[in-house]
């Protein structure tokens, strides 16, 4: 099979165990966003266990305001719906539990990935993939969360470059660092497996190994940035991350501030 071939759910669903969590594979070719899509359909009702995936994107949303670009054909943009009793205060573990999926399906593939809090993964100090987390919630606790992961699989350094400009030199794609197309139904399969692993893992034994897998992938720690906080930019050490999931910074002068999720520039 060409790893370019179309992405299919019959070929993702035949790689997910008989048991898996995913009940609802919904596939479609062009949408303004799978995030989007899925909002809707948890607000009519969808149930846990509700995954869309897209051919492409045309309004695909990043963090912190961004866009995500998202061509047709080539890449994977998938948004998964979870139903937990979480507190909402809890929700940011989601991104780490979409991070390290990423993470492991990467893995099987051959680079070792980094993870750049919340939740770039790097292969190479590039950028392949990010995730978006969008919550609603009924007073303090989660409704449902949609955890929508972008990946770049097979598009070109070129189109990347063109896309993102000045920016499109941190990012790269998977097929770029293996010198080979990837093939996305198998790459699809392998997260989805994945997140269902590290969200049972959540469910059953709670934050702690979810942010020791964690910080075994992540860059930050120890690394000196500039980040960006209620408009005012400050220099700082990275301390880590605390068990809610926020980067904690110690700036130069004062007292360490902890970060939601706002940019960070790393300096050395
Ligand atoms: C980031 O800025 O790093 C997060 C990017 C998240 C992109 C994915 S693609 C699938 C889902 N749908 C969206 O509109 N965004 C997320």
């Amino acid at each position: 099979m060409n790893a370019t071939d179309a992405l299919s759910v019959e070929a993702i669903r035949g790689r997910l165990g008989a048991d898996t969590a995913w009940r609802e594979v919904c596939l479609f070719g062009e949408v303004p966003s799978t995030n989007h899509v899925l909002a809707q359909l948890a607000r009519s009702g969808a149930r846990a266990g509700t995954v869309v995936l897209a051919e492409g994107q045309t309004e695909g949303r990043g963090r912190c305001g961004r866009t995500w670009f998202s061509p047709s054909g080539v890449n994977l943009y998938v948004s998964a719906l979870f139903r937990e009793a979480l507190a909402a205060s809890d929700a940011p573990l989601f991104s780490f539990i979409a991070s390290l999926a990423v993470a492991d399906a990467v893995r099987e593939l051959g680079p070792d990935p980094a993870i750049k809090w919340p939740n770039d993964v790097l292969v190479g100090g590039k950028k392949v993939a990010g995730a978006l987390i969008e919550c609603a919630t009924r007073g303090v606790l989660v409704d449902y969360l949609i955890v929508g992961v972008g990946v770049n699989v097979n598009v070109s350094l070129a189109a990347l470059h063109a896309a993102l400009g000045p920016a499109g030199t941190a990012a790269t794609s998977l097929a770029e660092v293996l010198g080979r197309e990837v093939d996305r139904n198998a790459l699809a399969a392998s997260y989805l497996s994945h997140i269902e692993a590290w969200a049972r893992r959540f469910r059953t034994e709670g934050a702690a190994p979810i942010l020791a897998a964690w910080r075994d992938r992540d860059i930050l720690t120890g690394r000196r940035v500039e980040a960006r906080r209620d408009g005012e930019r400050f220099d700082g050490r990275v301390l880590g991350v605390n068990r809610s999931g926020h980067l904690v910074i110690r700036p130069l002068s004062g007292e360490p501030r902890e970060m939601l999720a706002e940019e960070i520039r790393v300096l050395d």
